[in-house]
């Protein structure tokens, strides 16, 4: 049985891979590479095929621009299948925009510190591996760097995501009071996401101008940082990218120290570290709701809702043990009843949760693997286990979704996978999870 699916998902990975050397996230929904996927899918193709894995991570890491930044999505061809598309978004307009691919001018979770160090980790040969990384560690670095020396304005070690759509997390509720802060024109444009997956599961028309308008005040000023920090009605300190950026400041560090030299760097990764992990710990933990939170940068004001991104500092080794018991605690009681597969992306019991609808609900397979690996560094090995076990049997059940329906008894027969089939990220980290 593990074997074959473990067979199933090399073909799902296959299946999406691209001549031009990357995986797209899933057919006619995601047709372009996509940052934190391509770091997630990396880790997969490492158990099968090395040099795929090592193409993946190097297409993207060509596409970065000259001040560090990596886009969250790279357009490598035309394809009218998706909507916002290279036309609208114009990274050109950034005067360091890389000048061969265009792309998005906002990013998505730094995971690529750790991604290199898990590939490490996997690969069998080591030598080899430690080559690519001496090739690619500098590029990772200087993203930190962007994020750092642009993305934290009061020197807090909290970078700020200015989109939802940086979050990784789109249409979370998190962001439901931040739509009330703004206004935007009823835009007009024409959804391809709806053409590929049902309207119910995905976010509303008036989300998606929320969305652009944005965007479009990013691009009246160039993608301009400075212009965004002061500009953007969309600031927001997010535990889930804060998290990310710590584990793959981590990597980094016990990866300079694998290939030896660069000391400079090496202090500053522990400076950034450090004030980082006091950072979160400090300004993001949220006392009585035992949980991580996201806190708006533009409203000055902490957003108290438990969702999947709470949890996910475990990963990065963020709390003390005593706080790591209380986000368990909280994780078992408002997602972990008998009748739920593990781990919804938002809080089971709040009136805002959607069992159906992409972020407002459904199990995504990324941050169950986190939460896994989270749970497992504290030795919370029981609730490691059933997180594990969950994520195995959702795809068993239902097939290689983006998403699926945290309630085992949802009156929909088998019917609990949602958003894009064959979704990349889902067989590749199941490879991983398999094998662990
Ligand atoms: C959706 C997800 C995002 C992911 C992208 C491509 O937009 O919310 O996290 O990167 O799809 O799979």
């Amino acid at each position: 049985m593990k074997k074959e699916l473990i067979k199933q998902a090399m073909g799902v990975l296959d299946a999406n891979f691209q001549k031009e050397g990357f995986t797209i996230p899933s057919q006619g929904l995601y047709p372009f590479q996509w940052k934190w996927d391509s770091g997630f899918i990396a880790i997969g193709l490492c158990y099968y095929n090395i040099e795929k894995a090592k193409l993946e991570v190097k297409t993207l890491l060509d596409a970065q621009w000259e001040n560090g930044f990596i886009p969250h999505i790279v357009f490598h061809n035309e394809n009218d299948s998706y909507f916002p598309g290279a036309d609208f978004h114009k990274s050109e307009l950034h005067p360091l925009s890389s000048k061969e691919y265009k792309s998005t001018g906002m990013t998505q979770p730094p995971v690529m510190g750790f991604v290199l160090q898990e590939m490490h980790r996997i690969a069998t040969d080591k030598e080899d591996m430690v080559e690519f990384i001496k090739k690619h560690i500098d590029k990772v670095y200087q993203n930190h760097a962007y994020f750092y020396s642009n993305r934290d304005p009061h020197d807090e070690g909290l970078v700020y995501i200015y989109h939802n759509w940086e979050s990784g997390t789109d249409n979370s509720p998190v962001w439901d009071d931040i739509w009330k802060t703004m206004n935007p024109p009823e835009y007009i444009f024409e959804r391809k996401d709806t053409t590929h997956v049902d309207a119910s599961q995905r976010p509303s028309k008036r989300e998606y101008d929320h969305y652009l308008h944005i965007i479009e005040i990013a691009k009246e000023h160039q993608y301009d940082d400075e212009k965004i920090a002061a500009l953007s009605p969309f600031l927001v300190q997010d535990p889930l990218f804060n998290a990310m950026l710590i584990k793959s400041n981590e990597s980094l560090l016990e990866l300079y120290d694998l290939i030896g030299g660069n000391e400079e760097k090496k202090i500053q990764l522990r400076q950034w570290q450090q004030k980082s992990i006091k950072g979160v710990n400090t300004k993001l933990f949220d006392e009585e709701l035992g949980a991580f939170v996201h806190y708006d940068l533009r409203n000055d004001r902490p957003i108290r809702f438990v969702s999947s991104s709470s949890f996910s500092p475990l990963f990065a080794g963020i709390p003390d043990v005593k706080r790591a018991e209380t986000l368990v605690q909280t994780m078992v009681d408002k997602f972990g009843g008998k009748d739920k597969y593990l781990c919804a992306s938002f809080d089971p019991t709040s009136d805002r949760f959607n069992p159906k609808k992409y972020w407002r609900g459904p199990v995504w397979i990324n941050m169950n693997w986190m939460l896994y690996y989270g749970l497992k560094k504290y030795r919370f090995l029981e609730l490691a286990n059933r997180i594990k076990k969950d994520s195995v049997e959702l795809i068993k059940r239902d097939g290689f979704y983006e998403y699926f329906d945290c309630r085992k008894n949802n009156g929909e027969a088998n019917r609990i996978g949602y958003g894009g089939s064959n979704f990349s990220w889902s067989a590749a980290l199941l490879i991983d999870l398999l094998n662990d």
